[in-house]
């Protein structure tokens, strides 16, 4: 039976479907959702509560938000012995952990997993997302964007038809998908977001409110001090969830042997947010003109996310789309249980017992190459696959030699909208030799895919001679090598289990 997760950026929950076809939220030691955080205790690594409860005894042990760095060479930890760890790493020590939950659950080994990723990752971040699973002994059977897998969990568990915005606010990520939601399926018709705006951001405000009153209280700078700095934060996000139920808290911090209690309503920390929630809002609005849709053919919004808890959230999609959001999910479990659901279908295609609903995802962001502008002879960005194409997709263009006997082309892929390529990701391919005596003008036809999981694949062909110039995928500088996913599954099996 394959496992749903949803690994999110500071909490992660786990999901299967039984055999009846009801999904549920399997509880950890953390309960239901395990803070996607590790702290080396230099014998085993911990995960979740266990780990965020040492945080400020011994905050340089203790790792946190990898997510926002997957796909990069960011050392997220490096232990007593020197030994560094990539992103991919301690997503995999948090991967294990909840798989080892489900597996306990289920009473079996399964190594099959649908994981959840932010709709806007690109390339590298789904590929880290793979190898980290990978290193955790998981085989991913699929990757699938949070908001389709939350809409897809309304669509299935509450009966939901027609046009629908997920608004989905987490602990680090922000995403808004406009999805339309059929008897034979689901189809997203445009997504967008950010990658660095989370409750996380919030609880920084929060931080930095309560820092300043410390200060003018004649207490020292708590930013200054790691153990000081995340028992902040700890207190802060807490001190964030009451202010959801309450309209005034206080919060206290001890610190040069005094207390100092800052008290904070909720007015004035929605004063603090609002320019956090104007950038949601923006976002909305920009996904929606994408799709050219009115808020008006809007039949409903999804809150999904922890962070949409928050009054203010709904208070400003209710003003926006004019209606009350739906709120008859639990929104920081939603994802993970349309992770189990979408688990559960690959499982039936494979046993063939059930249709499978169909699910059609749109890309996040353009795929190109840059291109010599004939007139200015100035590089800009041609992009071949458009943003919110239905994927699995293939798109086409032709590109013309500037001058005669061409001998060498630079073969880039981008990532991006933007003509200007200062604006948009630029993996440089290959530099490819051109037959000779080809004269200007001559005709160089692209052709580049992109497949169900994400995948980038190019072919270019020399009209002229209708002869192939190569066959290539996005070059990934900032990931892992095999060798080295390789290493890491060893390594990680070779540190024992927390238990
Ligand atoms: N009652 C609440 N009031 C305000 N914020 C809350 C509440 N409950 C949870 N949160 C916030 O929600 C966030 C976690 O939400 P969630 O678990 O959906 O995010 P995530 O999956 O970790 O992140 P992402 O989806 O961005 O990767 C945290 O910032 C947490 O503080
Ligand atoms: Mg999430």
């Amino acid at each position: 039976m394959t496992i749903g997760i949803d690994l999110g950026t500071t909490y992660s929950a786990v999901a299967v479907v039984h055999e009846d076809g009801a999904p549920e939220i399997l509880e950890g030691e953390s309960g239901r959702l395990t803070p996607s955080v590790v702290f080396f205790d230099g014998i085993q690594p911990l995960v979740g509560l266990a780990a965020k409860n040492m945080a400020a005894v011994a905050p340089d042990s203790y790792v946190e938000l990898v997510k926002r760095r997957m796909g990069t060479r960011y050392v997220a930890h490096s232990d007593e012995n020197g030994k560094e760890y990539v992103p991919e790493e301690i997503s995999a020590i948090i991967l294990r952990h909840l798989a080892d939950n489900a597996r306990r659950h289920l009473g079996t080994d399964e190594k099959d997993v649908v994981v959840t990723v932010p709709a806007y990752f690109d390339d590298a971040a789904r590929t880290a997302t793979k190898d980290a699973a990978k290193i955790a002994g998981l085989h991913v059977r699929r990757l699938i964007n949070e908001p389709t897998a939350a809409g897809i969990a309304y669509g299935i568990t509450k009966n939901t038809k027609g046009t629908y915005l997920v608004f989905d606010l987490g602990g680090g990520t922000f995403d808004v998908t406009i999805m339309k939601v059929g008897d034979e399926g689901f189809e997203v018709v445009a997504t967008g977001g950010n990658r660095a705006l989370g409750g996380f951001d919030f609880d920084n405000l929060l931080m930095s409110h309560v820092n300043a009153d410390v200060g003018a209280q004649g207490g020292p700078d708590l930013f200054d001090d790691g153990a000081l700095q995340a028992a902040l934060r700890r207190d802060c996000e807490e001190a964030k969830r009451r202010l959801t139920q309450l309209t005034r808290t206080s919060i206290n911090t001890a610190a040069d042997n005094r207390l100092f209690r800052t008290s904070v309503t909720r007015d004035e920390f929605e004063a603090m947010s609002a320019p956090l929630l104007r950038r949601t809002e923006d976002i909305a609005e920009e996904v929606l003109d994408e799709a050219g849709i009115a808020w008006s053919a809007v039949d409903g919004t999804l809150l999904v996310g922890g962070s949409t808890r928050m009054p203010m959230v709904a208070a400003m999609v209710e003003r926006l789309s004019g209606s009350k959001p739906r709120s008859d999910a639990n929104p920081d479990e939603v994802v993970a249980i349309g992770a189990a659901l979408i688990a559960a279908s690959l499982d039936a295609e494979q046993e063939g017992t059930r249709p499978q609903r169909t699910i059609r995802d749109v890309t996040s962001h353009g795929m190109g190459t840059i291109v010599q502008d004939a007139a200015t002879q100035q590089p800009y960005n041609a992009v071949i696959i458009p943003k919110n194409s239905t994927i699995p997709c293939e798109f086409q263009d032709t590109f013309y030699t500037l001058i005669a006997r061409q001998e060498h082309l630079d073969f880039e892929i981008t990532e991006g909208d933007s003509a200007v390529v200062a604006d948009v990701e630029v993996h440089h391919v290959d530099t490819l030799r051109l037959p000779p005596g080809l004269p200007e003008g001559a005709p160089i036809h692209i052709t580049m895919a992109y497949d169900v999981d994400g995948t980038i694949h190019a072919d270019i062909l020399d009209v002229t001679n209708n002869r192939p110039l190569g066959d290539f995928h996005l070059p990934r500088p900032n990931n892992m090598s095999s060798e080295e996913v390789a290493a890491a599954t060893v390594r990680l099996r070779s540190m024992p289990e927390e238990e």
